[in-house]
């Protein structure tokens, strides 16, 4: 065997095992392993968690033991068990919290979806794989099924948790200078908004979003963050229209869409601004073949999802010229 076989061997194993991996972190987040570690003094033999949470015995110690293998659980000479700081962030209450992620990707729909990939690749898109399960797409699919829609919106803030410092960080405290209306167009609980307006006092701010996701109500920034005197939220369908404001934010968004409907999203936009308003986008860029990155990986559950995709810098520019064109 020539010798250079082996770290390409080890490279697709790394490949396949991640799948258990993922599966693996799920359960522990569903069975409440990491809960039931947070806050103790010692480290916790698996049959305490087994009775906490009602677990088999066995089978608890043997998921401990793969969780510890994967650095999320620290195992001791005992075997006994306490979380690691990549571990802590599995917790609800942890403030950089990516429970939600594990529960929303690995859950029960998104298992469900991902069967049809083989499909999708031999067949193409539409229908998507939501639309093969379940008969709509994803956000019919929020709105029919209130957990799915909880899974989602944890999802959603934890991943605004890491994004909105990261999107702070790049506008700089000039972005909102001399903005006095933003408008986040399907900006989920408001995390990214509030988290701008925080340190812009002249500024006030509304979050589009979808009836579900407004009326809901739990979960929503500007009242955790005492910003519900510049903040509010409204129902509405971004495809119908968009409250008129001097600048606009849309994280996630344009990924969700074809390259035709994000063209109707863009021009409700349109119609909605005054001369000289801003629109900031943030998206996942793909970029060229010589880089490995999430936004490949993570454009095939737009195929699966959505009618959208992860798109590269050139696709971008081509999309907002196309809009630019039809105005
Ligand atoms: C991928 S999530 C992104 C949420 C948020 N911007 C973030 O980054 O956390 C897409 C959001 O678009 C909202 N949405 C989908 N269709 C919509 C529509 N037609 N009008 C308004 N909001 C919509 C969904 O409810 C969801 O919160």
């Amino acid at each position: 065997m020539p010798s250079g076989i082996i770290p390409i061997l080890r490279r697709v194993r790394r490949s396949k095992s991640s799948a258990q991996a993922t599966r693996i972190l799920y359960t522990g987040v569903e069975l409440g392993v990491f809960e039931a570690l947070k806050g103790t003094d010692e480290p916790q033999p698996a049959g305490a968690v087994a009775q906490e949470r009602a677990l088999d015995r066995q089978g608890a110690y043997r998921l401990m033991r793969a969780l510890a293998s994967l650095g999320l659980l620290a195992e001791d000479e005992k075997h006994c068990f306490s979380l690691t700081e990549a571990g802590e962030l599995l917790l609800e209450d942890h403030p950089m919290s990516l429970r939600g992620v594990a529960r929303l990707e690995e859950g029960p729909a998104h298992y469900e979806v991902w069967k049809y990939l083989g499909n999708l690749v031999r067949e193409g898109v539409p229908p998507n794989g939501f639309q093969r399960e379940f008969g709509h797409d994803v956000f019919a699919h929020l709105e029919q099924d209130p957990a799915y829609a909880q899974r989602f919106n944890e999802a959603m803030t934890s991943l605004s948790r890491l994004e909105s410092a990261q999107v702070k960080a790049l506008l700089g405290d000039k972005a909102f200078e001399d903005v006095e209306h933003v408008c986040d167009v399907g900006g989920g609980h408001g995390h990214l908004l509030c988290t701008l307006l925080e340190d812009a006092p002249g500024t006030r701010g509304t979050v589009l979003e979808l009836s579900e996701v407004v009326n809901a109500q739990e979960g929503h920034r500007h009242e955790q963050m005492g910003l519900t005197d510049r903040v509010d939220f409204v129902v509405g369908d971004f495809f119908e229209g968009v409250p008129s404001a001097d600048a606009y934010l849309m994280k996630h968004i344009l990924h969700d869409w074809s390259d035709d409907e994000c063209i109707q999203i863009l021009s409700s936009i349109r119609q909605a601004v005054s001369e000289g308003a801003r629109l900031f986008v943030c998206e996942l860029v793909i970029p060229g073949p010589d880089r490995s990155h999430l936004s490949k990986l993570f454009d095939m559950h737009m195929m699966l999802a959505t009618t959208g995709r992860e798109r590269t810098v050139e696709e971008y520019d081509e999309l907002f010229a196309k809009s630019y064109q039809s105005s």
